[in-house]
């Protein structure tokens, strides 16, 4: 349903999110200030974290716990858990019920073999049961107004894919009491080859309709449905986002990569699907390098001034993908060569103060200025 905000049902009331839109989790890239610098734009109607491990969580380990720390900017946020054993996610959802979870989300379809081979993320696919514990062991261990949601695959693999594995694990998952089930558009056998396949989401978004009543925007009771099928995968702009919607007839989508270089794709994203013009929307040059910066502070402020500096030198690239049609290799290559935060500040700025760029890419060019 284009244009219309997604309800999350929990056993006592819902939560209603702004929009349709919601932000994936990326290992690696979704941290808070990530989140809160994607979110300044508006459009998004949920974040979240990257997985997190209910035992790291338990026991406090620091790399668990960053992971998971928001904010109130950072609202409303899901935080997504993955294992295996239903009592350790139960307690791991209770966690993250106590710091600030507005969601909590079941990884079902990680393909990493570290996840995979302890019985989680999309292993779970293979294991309809444990999915189901896990999801009745989470809802009875989350507070009643904390709605419960999943992401998943297509499918283990083809065959899996062909028998709609996915639509009959989100109709058994919304019987235990899922709000939302987040469908990528890949098995896992595929991981990320190949495109999206829209006629999968499709045949998830049809079954549960089936079972559970077609999506209108309003929640029933949990356990109950309607519930939104939300499509993921391969989504890089508006037009991207309002195609899926047409040809899967999800209630909304997820996008991970395309904010990588576009964190206001979401904004563009929820005025395209009310018949809105998008030009207008994305950031003039200037302020593109603002972001950079944003996100690099809030980095040093959120985390640490070596962890910024690691993060930015990484993902300038991305950032640089939509900076003067991605022709930005001085600022890239400056912002890589910083040794200091100062100096990443001063990489920027001697890009603003220089202008563009018009050599094509692959030409080196010295920071200006
Ligand atoms: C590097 C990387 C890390 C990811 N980490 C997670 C994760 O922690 N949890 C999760 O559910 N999905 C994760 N995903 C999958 C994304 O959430 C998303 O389903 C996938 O990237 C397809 O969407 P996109 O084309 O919009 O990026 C990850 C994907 C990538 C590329």
């Amino acid at each position: 349903m284009l244009g219309v905000p997604i309800q999350l049902a929990a056993p006592s009331g819902a939560v209603s999110l702004e929009t349709n839109l919601l932000l994936a989790p990326i290992a690696g890239w979704c941290d808070l200030a990530w989140r809160v610098t994607v979110r300044e734009f508006g459009g998004v109607g949920l974040a979240c974290t990257d997985l997190l491990s209910p035992q790291g969580l338990l026991c406090g380990s620091e790399a668990s716990v960053d992971l998971a720390r928001t904010t109130a900017e950072d609202r409303p946020i899901g935080m997504q858990l993955y294992g295996s054993d239903p009592r350790v996610l139960a307690d791991g959802a209770r966690w993250c019920a106590d710091h600030g979870a507005t969601v909590v989300d079941i990884n079902m379809g990680c393909p990493v073999d570290k996840v995979c081979k302890k019985d989680g993320g999309s292993k779970l696919m293979c294991d309809p049961g444990r999915a189901v514990a896990i999801v009745s062991g989470v809802r009875a261990a989350l507070p009643a107004q904390i709605p419960l949601t999943a992401k998943m695959r297509l499918g283990w693999d083809e065959p899996a894919a062909l028998r709609n594995a996915a639509g009959e694990l989100a109709c058994m998952l919304a019987g235990e009491g899922v709000a939302m089930v987040t469908v990528h558009g890949r098995t896992t056998e595929q991981r990320f080859k190949g495109s999206c396949r829209h006629e999968g989401i499709r045949r998830v978004v049809e079954l549960v309709g089936e079972r559970f009543g077609a999506w209108r925007g309003v929640a029933g009771p949990v356990g109950e449905g309607p519930i939104p099928v939300v499509g993921n995968g391969d989504v890089r702009s508006a037009e991207d986002a309002v195609s899926m919607m047409r040809a899967t007839g999800c209630a909304g989508v997820m996008i991970g990569r395309g904010a990588f270089g576009r964190p206001w794709v979401f904004r563009e994203a929820w005025a395209a699907q009310r018949g809105k013009r998008v030009e207008a929307l994305e950031p003039s040059e200037g302020e593109k390098l603002d972001i950079v910066l944003a996100y690099f502070e809030r980095m040093r402020e959120f985390r640490s001034d070596g962890y910024a500096m690691h993060k930015i030198r990484q993902k300038i690239s991305w950032l640089g993908k939509s900076i003067n049609g991605s022709h930005c290799r001085a600022l890239r290559d400056g912002v890589r060569g910083a040794g200091t935060p100062p100096e990443v500040h001063a990489a920027v700025e001697a890009w603003r103060a220089g202008g563009v760029e018009h050599e094509p890419v692959g030409v080196r060019n010295e920071p200006v200025g």
